[in-house]
């Protein structure tokens, strides 16, 4: 058995509120709560990036270090086209040297395509673990209609023999195709996205996974107990859901709750989405089998199962992702738009808010 032994999640210390920007941007409330099925968006300060976020992530789940010998970082938010995070990380998380790190992208698709390299390590490797983090920005220009769409967080797993939490099956369903639904070429730092093509895309991506899935798994759609899927935005999600759950009886909701309050975390999304059903179900998920759809403009798509292992809720970090996401500061979209668009940090200092300048590369991990 090889899969995910620890998973957590960050995100940043400030959100907005739908409402605000709704109102702020002319349009009805329920078009964001209801149309997009978002309730709140995480806001990144300039001094944050997927770095900052991956560490975060990363830091709850590492116990020992000296055993990893991949580390593997996607991501579509990345700050550098030559140096990767992963170095950053490297040194951060004081991973062995003999550690091979590297980034890899494919838009949204990227946490996937590390986690199922991570697989075959392991399984060539035996002994050993791997260290994925997803971590990504969601960003689009001001007052259009990508901007109720974004986010920020990243995920961090464990891979290993034995694993506590989830066990993957290898046999998976792949769709690829060359499109233009959603791409950032260098010369801009927001996606340049065709909303309702990404839409189209993302369902025909899903159908055809699952055809090549059952063509290929001993595990029929019907078998699966939960599903959790690669959440650019809620409705997106249900939607998706909708063309496998034509009867309705398997609610995809409590997957939902993060994603809803932090908005599209890119490569995170899915696993995020994970993480959210693990802390909010009410029901024992062991040997529950889990199915998971992954999404990645351009395009890539996958379609894979895990089963749940006994005793995966002694590794739940709940308590701590309710505190981290109750704890987040309330921004107004004025304050938004200064983090985001002008690149200004907004500090609040015994009730007074102190804008400063920041360094974007002052890496400050203090606890
Ligand atoms: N009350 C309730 N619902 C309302 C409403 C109201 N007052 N007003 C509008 N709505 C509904 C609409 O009917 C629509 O619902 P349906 O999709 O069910 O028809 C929904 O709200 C959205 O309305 P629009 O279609 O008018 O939305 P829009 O033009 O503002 O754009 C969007 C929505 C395309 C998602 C846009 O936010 C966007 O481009 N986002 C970025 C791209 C994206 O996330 N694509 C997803 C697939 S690609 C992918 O998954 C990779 C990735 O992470 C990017």
């Amino acid at each position: 058995m090889i899969g995910i032994d620890n998973i957590a999640f960050a995100t940043s210390d400030y959100f907005i509120d739908m409402k605000d920007l709704a109102e702020s941007r002319g349009v009805s409330v329920d078009k964001y709560y209801i149309g997009i099925g978002q309730k709140q968006m995480s806001v990144i300060p300039p001094n944050e990036d997927i770095v900052t976020l991956g560490y975060s992530a990363a830091r709850q789940i590492l116990d020992k270090t000296d055993d990893i010998g991949l580390f593997i970082l996607a991501t579509e938010s990345s700050v550098d086209q030559s140096k990767s995070a992963a170095t950053f990380l490297l040194n951060f998380l004081k991973l062995p040297s003999n550690c091979v790190a590297y980034e890899i992208k494919q838009a949204c698709y990227g946490g996937t395509a590390a986690l199922f390299s991570a697989f075959d390590y392991v399984a060539m490797n035996p002994g050993k673990r791997a260290l994925v983090i997803a971590s990504d920005v969601a960003r689009y220009p001001i007052n259009t209609p990508g901007e109720a769409t974004q986010g920020c967080g990243a995920v961090a797993m464990i891979i290993s023999e034995n694993p506590r939490i989830l066990s993957i099956n290898r046999a998976t369903g792949v769709y690829s195709s060359d499109s233009l639904d959603f791409y950032r070429p260098n010369f801009t730092e927001e996606a340049i996205v065709d909303g309702a093509l990404s839409a189209r895309l993302y369902i025909k991506s899903l159908k055809n996974c699952l055809t090549d899935f059952t063509s290929k798994s001993n595990i029929k759609i019907e078998d699966i107990d939960y599903f959790c899927y690669h959440t650019p935005f809620v409705k997106m999600a249900t939607k998706a859901h909708s063309h496998i759950d034509t009867a309705g009886q398997r609610n995809i909701d409590k997957t939902l709750i993060y994603n809803s309050i932090i908005g599209n975390t890119y490569t995170a999304s899915l696993y995020l989405s994970f993480i959210s059903l693990l802390d909010n179900i009410e029901t024992d998920l062991s040997q529950k089998i889990i199915g998971f759809f992954s999404y990645g403009s351009g395009n890539v798509g996958q379609f894979f199962t895990g089963q749940i292992v006994d005793g995966y809720a002694n590794l739940s970090k709940k308590p701590y992702n309710i505190a981290t996401l109750k704890n987040r500061q309330k921004l107004s979209v004025k304050e938004y738009e200064m983090m985001i668009y002008e690149k200004i940090s907004l500090y609040t200092q015994k009730n007074k808010l102190v804008v400063r300048k920041s360094n974007p590369r002052s890496y400050d991990f203090a606890n």
